[in-house]
């Protein structure tokens, strides 16, 4: 998507069946949240929207929103990014004479996963650490968002990724960033629940996602089963929650980072598993 492109977004409430499959032309994503509904077009649908409504048992048209991809990403346009030896490069951007470091071709789409969130950074930066201490075969990617951090992983060694996400636009986008990086071998990705895919077996676990799901997470036994976990997307009294709640013999927080005390990360161990 070119930064000046319009959206044209359709947020609806309630129980939706198959948009996907209604709307075909110019229908760029669905994205979901419990019963709100975005639907995003790259073109006015109006008529159709209205044709559709009256085709689902519930249903309403809450609101439009019409703004640029840029002004969506928050007004910067998506472009080329560093970030460590990471280099991401969204399909618009020109070719880079002899780029450095490792390349990822990414489109963010309308979903998160750009890389210039602080929380994606600093997952970023904790998986560069654990993999210059170990190499991590297995990876689950809960809140997989652009698919960013599977991608990664397997750019520094992981050789089976299983990303997950409840949100069937975020499905869509990470499969097309990992068509696009050719690694439909290595990843697998599935629209679900992060707590229904915690029990599958992983030397590392990474979960950028919201703090009332991590907090269920680390509930679970199965979460202790992993080697390495990388937790984010906490804010900061919500970061010493879960750090209280991670006191458990045989979980170990090995390093943190925090951006501007605002958003913060850690990455920890199980010495069980060692
Ligand atoms: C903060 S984004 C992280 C995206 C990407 N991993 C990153 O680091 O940039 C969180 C993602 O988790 C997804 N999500 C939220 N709750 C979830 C749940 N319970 N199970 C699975 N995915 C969830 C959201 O749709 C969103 O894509």
């Amino acid at each position: 998507m070119d930064p000046d492109d319009p959206l044209y977004i359709y947020e609806l409430e309630g129980a939706l069946n198959d948009p996907e499959g209604f709307f075909k032309e110019n229908f760029l994503a669905h994205w979901r949240e419990g019963e709100s509904h975005f639907l995003f077009f790259s073109h006015p649908r109006e008529e159709d929207l209205r044709k559709f409504l009256k085709t689902q048992m519930g249903g309403t048209w809450v609101r439009t929103h019409n703004l640029s991809y840029k002004d969506w990403q928050g007004g910067t346009p998506v472009d080329s990014l560093s970030i460590g030896k990471f280099l991401f490069i969204p399909p618009w951007a020109s070719r880079l004479e002899d780029p450095e470091g490792i390349m990822i071709r990414l489109d963010p789409g309308v979903v998160f996963g750009s890389g210039t969130h602080p929380t994606t950074r600093d997952c970023l930066q904790a998986l560069l650490w654990i993999y210059e201490r170990e190499q991590p075969r297995k990876v689950l990617d809960l809140g997989t968002g652009t698919g960013i951090l599977s991608l990664a992983a397997v750019s520094l060694g992981a050789e089976e990724v299983l990303a997950v996400d409840l949100n069937p636009a975020c499905v869509r986008a990470a499969e097309k960033n990992i068509g696009l990086n050719d690694l439909k071998e290595k990843i697998r990705i599935f629209e679900g629940r992060a707590e229904e895919y915690i029990h599958l077996p992983a030397d590392l676990v990474m979960a950028n996602i919201h703090f009332t799901v991590i907090r269920e997470l680390i509930t679970l036994p199965t979460f202790f089963e992993k080697n390495w976990v990388i937790l984010s997307g906490l804010l900061r009294s919500e970061f010493l929650e879960i750090k209280h709640r991670l006191q458990v013999p045989g979980f170990e927080i090995l390093k943190e980072w925090d951006s501007e005390f605002t958003w913060f990360t850690l990455a920890g161990r199980n010495k069980a598993e060692l």
